[in-house]
């Protein structure tokens, strides 16, 4: 223990920089470009291309897409809202599939499937990937969808995930992904919420050796959901399953007679390309909207900078395709460079800790990209386990999702990137479907911070008032300008987009973006990202609300009011606490405590199942009824509350339990 604690205060006073070899750096994609420009350091690259934004962009539009239209004007700015790429004619799946089956990438694989049961892999060339795309598209329209409608896809780590994300952008109807950890009761309000015509699932998929029966949950969902008028199942599985003839077709038989090429919309490069809902404030979901003709240039620009895809390299990005990572650097930046990548069904622990590795060593992958807790988790199955492979193949590795710890950094690097590998710690968001702090492989690292921001966009750290603070002061992170891949709303709530992101600082300098997160910036202009201001829980890098889990919990019969607090978790990241004030007459006991937290797994997913329950008189809350959670969380961690004399109930803080 005591060696522990000493390794640790080692790393908390870590200073290295880790510079980039300069094999590297010499052979990067960003190299390339900066020696073409006759830019001489990546300072003087980074500042010239976030000043001169509009330029830049203009730039990489012709160079990282394909146009059916040529635009007129780069960028329409009025806040809060940019236009992107006036005139123009794009379409996202013409860039991700068309355009490389049509050329001698037709026969390169674009996806290596790994199932959970060992053995289980399908490869789908660009070539295969268009016709299935083709005829899924087809399927789509004999059933009457067309461009502007909605689909809900609830789906596991299968490629036909993809496949019908692209049918959908290449028709023009808008995806709604929604990440199959979630319940039917939070699939069926994002179905509402879409308005969708068609869901898309399976019958079921494998998790940890397990069926998980998704078809049943789907169908539960969508029972409440009036618009649906299909339901599209791929078979996955093979189990029995409930089935009602006059809404639910088989994918199989969807495809079966349809012809393998379907016509690829010319659309605005406004026009959305997706919805993806995320997790804010308040309790409801919010629908971010992104759009075509910014995906086609952020997504893959940025893959191609910072994780330096080169043309036989085989990607591996670990997340769910059900999170905005996922739909970023699994499905549209990967296929839009024409690279190969894996798609792993199952968990990192099945049967194994060695599955991730055994999978490395197999496919030959070169770059990796995962999350702070997936680190965490293998740090502590031990080192032992990466150690069986050979993993020589990797080149260059990655992180997103929350702040990483040193410690899970430098175990990162000795552990999997042999002490030699750069890693790239990208910051980013639903909201912004690209990275926006992150280094480039030309960039000396230190570990825990994102650096800085990427060439193209330009952060900040203000202060409550609007004004930048100084190196080493924590404040808000702001993102100055626009850029492609931005948001462009939320969808059918438009005042609920202005008052979370733009509001706070409009009257200082209208257009400037507040992130949620708070941060500070080092001497030597590195950012450190701290972690959210707003209430969202990361739990395992899953972004999960406290209003949210809040409201499953006083759905269950005996609970009258909650609060929601995340704790630190030495692997999770984040987990959730729950104080439930039960109601008039309820006993407490520790099986209505386990009941409580089944209850909300059973409400939202397996994602916000409780860690803890705690049952408590009273919560503390401001005059205007607000839970404090702020107060809540620092009394059950045993910290300074801080003045709490304006609650309108200072006494309820006492009644916090410590839990730590
Ligand atoms: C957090 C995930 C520190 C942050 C792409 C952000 C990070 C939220 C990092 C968005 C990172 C993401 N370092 N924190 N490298 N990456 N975050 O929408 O709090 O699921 O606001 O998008 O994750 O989560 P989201």
């Amino acid at each position: 223990m005591a060696e522990e604690t000493a390794k640790t205060a080692v790393l908390l006073e870590e200073r290295r920089l880790f510079h980039p070899p300069k094999e590297l750096v010499e052979n990067s994609n960003v190299m390339q470009w900066m020696k073409k420009k006759g830019f001489k350091t990546e300072k003087e690259m980074r500042e010239w291309c976030s000043k001169n934004y509009v330029e830049f962009w203009d730039e990489m539009a012709k160079t990282y897409a394909d146009w059916f239209e040529p635009y007129k004007q780069v960028l329409d700015w009025k806040p809060p809202y940019a236009k992107w790429f006036v005139g123009g004619k794009v379409n996202m799946a013409y860039n991700a599939v068309d355009r490389h089956a049509k050329s001698w990438r037709r026969n390169k694989v674009a996806y290596i499937g790994v199932g959970e049961p060992l053995g289980d892999v399908r490869k789908f060339t660009y070539g295969d990937l268009y016709r299935e795309v083709n005829k899924f598209a087809n399927g789509l329209k004999s059933l009457g969808v067309e461009k502007g409608d909605r689909v809900s896809i609830y789906m596991p780590m299968i490629p036909e995930l993809p496949i019908a994300m692209l049918a959908c952008a290449k028709i023009g109807a808008i995806h709604s992904v929604v990440f199959s950890g979630f319940s039917s009761k939070a699939y069926a309000d994002r179905v509402i919420d879409a308005e969708s015509k068609i869901s898309i699932t399976v019958d079921g998929f494998w998790r940890r050796g397990k069926i998980v029966e998704l078809k049943k949950q789907a169908d539960e969902a969508i029972q409440d959901a009036p618009t649906v008028k299909h339901q599209i199942v791929y078979k996955r599985t093979g189990q029995d399953i409930p089935w009602n003839k006059d809404r639910d077709i088989w994918w199989h038989d969807l495809v079966k007679d349809q012809p393998a090429e379907c016509e690829t919309e010319q659309l605005d490069p406004e026009h959305r390309l997706f919805i993806l809902y995320t997790s804010g404030t308040t309790g409801k979901p919010k629908g971010i909207e992104h759009a075509h003709g910014g995906y086609c240039v952020g997504v893959p620009q940025t893959l191609h900078w910072v994780f330096d895809l080169k043309e036989d390299d085989v990607w591996w990005c670990t997340a769910d395709i059900g999170w905005i990572t996922g739909h970023s650097y699994i499905v549209y930046g990967p296929l839009s460079l024409g690279a190969t990548s894996i798609i792993y069904e199952g968990s990192p622990d099945y049967p194994d800790f060695g599955r991730w590795w055994s999978i490395i060593e197999e496919f030959g992958v070169n770059v990796l990209y995962t999350a702070p807790t997936a680190i965490r988790m293998f740090m502590r199955a031990g080192e032992q386990w990466p150690a069986k492979y050979n993993m020589k193949c990797l080149r260059l590795l990655g992180t997103v999702g929350e702040p990483i710890n040193p410690e899970a950094w430098v175990w990162y690097r000795k552990n999997i990137g042999r002490d030699e590998l750069q890693i790239m710690d990208t910051w980013w968001q639903t909201e912004t479907g690209t990275f926006i702090g992150s280094p480039l492989p030309i960039t000396p690292l230190k570990p825990g911070s994102c650096t800085f921001a990427l060439p193209g966009y330009s952060m900040d750290v203000w202060d409550e008032a609007g004004k930048p603070v100084p190196p080493g002061e924590g404040g808000n992170i702001v993102i100055l300008e626009p850029y492609p891949s931005m948001l462009r709303d939320f969808y059918k709530d438009p005042d609920r987009y202005f008052r979370t992101y733009w509001e706070t600082y409009w009257n200082v300098r209208a257009g400037t973006y507040l992130a949620g997160d708070k941060g500070r910036r080092d001497e030597d202009g590195y950012f450190w990202i701290q972690g959210r201001i707003d209430d969202v829980i990361k739990v395992a890098g899953h972004r999960i609300g406290n209003s949210e889990v809040e409201s499953a919990a006083v759905s269950h019969p005996k609970v009258a009011e909650a609060a929601v607090i995340g704790k630190p978790d030495p692997v999770k990241g984040e987990v959730i606490i729950v104080f439930a004030i039960l109601r008039e007459g309820v006993q407490e006991s520790e099986e209505l405590k386990k009941d409580i937290a089944k209850h909300i797994r059973e409400t939202l997913g397996p994602v916000a199942m409780p860690e803890a329950v705690y049952f408590v008189k009273d919560v503390p809350k401001t005059r205007s009824g607000k839970i404090m959670r702020r107060v809540i969380r620092a009394k059950a961690m045993g910290q300074p509350v801080g003045d709490i004399s304006t609650l309108a109930n200072p006494e309820a803080v006492d009644a916090i339990p410590k839990i730590v």
